[in-house]
């Protein structure tokens, strides 16, 4: 019998898990804890989505297997949205695939382009399925430090790249760009991206973007799509999730748009993986997508206060956090007084004094310690309080 499972080896222990455990316990003693560690969207699903879900789960025939890489008018539903959104133009049948969540997409990508002896460049710190998906496969990876004393230069991270690849033996398969950055809330412009397919075209390595929070933006600046920048599709796919954007992420729907190579791997790989999403659900998406965008803005408006609640109230308790632009994440320096004793200890002391759960930055890859992740969660009030038991730590 085999005692160990190789690719399961490869897993370190969850890093979030000891965090977890201990809001748990606390929570079963009657603790009230205020938690803003995972990014687990609070608000409901928009009353229009779940009125269709509700309508057509009723059709008949819809509890059959549904279509692995998603029904046409849902993919045309995502073209429709690159166009308005991006002004680009996607063919639906050749350069959408819907996945379920975009955390799918990017494992069973990873799955189907890598295999151990391929290199993947992954930002660090980054949202885990990053490097996660491509470790699973048993590829290699190659980390791209992407903040300097929390300062994301996009020179630097350009220079970094540039040499990453060059000095890659073989050369990379992929690399993945993540803006708005989980968990460092950086955003990037289009002349960013434009380098970066410059890059990509030059040296023939593939990139995956991952726009999670394309809608999760605040002082009206959108973030651009890569998929904007010519010649992109040549190289390029890129994933959108309806997780954050429409409060969606029990629905488990995401997209991959691009490259047809790309997708046409995708798809094939999911083709042996999965039946797709429940039909009702996906007819919910696409009405989420083709119906009135008023809901996105008004999500943005909550998330935006909160994010202002945030910032004043925790820098009056003496913590000082600076602004996000967009994602529903701060991404905060530790205090003075926890500088030298790191992001997991000030998490635990976090949630031990101030009943407050937050995310150790070290927990998104060794490049993040010396921050703690907040995620915008909780409502106004909620983070009030938060800041008045902030107080404890005398910080
Ligand atoms: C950067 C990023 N990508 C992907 C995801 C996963 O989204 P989905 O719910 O679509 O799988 C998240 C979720 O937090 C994320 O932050």
């Amino acid at each position: 019998m085999v005692n160990e499972f190789s690719r399961i080896k490869r897993l370190p222990p969850y890093i979030f898990s000891e965090i977890n455990k201990l809001k748990d316990k606390m929570r079963l003693e009657g603790k009230d804890v205020i938690n803003m560690g995972m990014g687990n969207p609070d608000l409901p699903t928009p009353k229009h989505i779940r009125d269709k879900l509700k309508e057509v789960v009723e059709k008949p025939g819809v509890g059959r297997y549904s279509v692995s890489r998603g029904i046409i008018g849902l993919r045309k539903a995502q073209s429709k949205y690159y166009e308005r959104r991006f002004g680009v133009k996607i063919n639906p049948e050749t350069e959408v695939a819907v996945t379920l969540g975009s955390k799918e997409g990017l494992a069973n990508l990873a799955q189907a382009i890598s295999s151990p002896g391929d290199f993947i460049i992954t930002p660090n710190p980054s949202y885990p399925i990053h490097p996660y998906g491509f470790i699973i496969a048993g590829a290699s990876l190659i980390h791209l430090k992407t903040i300097d004393n929390g300062i994301f230069d996009p020179e630097t991270y350009l220079r970094r790249l540039d040499r990453a690849i060059r000095s890659s033996v073989p050369k990379p398969v992929a690399l993945i760009v993540s803006f708005p950055s989980n968990p460092t809330a950086q955003v990037v412009d289009l002349n960013f991206y434009k380098e970066i397919i410059k890059l990509a075209l030059k040296y023939k390595v593939y990139v995956l973007s991952d726009l999670a929070y394309a809608e999760i933006y605040y002082d009206n600046n959108p973030p651009p799509s890569i998929l904007q920048i010519n010649r992109s599709k040549e190289i390029a796919v890129e994933f959108t999730s309806m997780s954050k954007t429409y409060s969606m992420a029990g629905w488990r729907i995401g997209y991959a748009v691009g490259n047809k190579k790309l997708i046409s791997a995708l798809t094939k790989i999911k083709s042996y993986l999965d039946y797709g999403a429940f039909t009702p659900i996906q007819v919910s998406a696409a009405a989420a997508l083709n119906g009135s965008q008023k809901c996105v803005s008004d999500v943005r408006k909550i998330y935006k206060s909160r994010r202002d609640v945030l910032v004043n109230s925790f820098g009056r308790s003496g913590w000082n956090i600076p602004s996000p632009s967009a994602s529903m994440f701060a991404w905060a320096p530790l205090p003075k007084k926890y500088q030298s004793k790191g992001s997991f200890k000030f998490a635990k002391d976090l949630l031990l004094k101030a009943n407050l759960a937050v995310s150790p930055g070290v927990a998104f890859g060794d490049y993040g310690e010396g921050f703690i992740r907040i995620a915008l969660v909780a409502n106004e009030q909620r983070i009030r309080q938060a800041a008045k038991n902030l107080r404890n730590l005398n910080l």
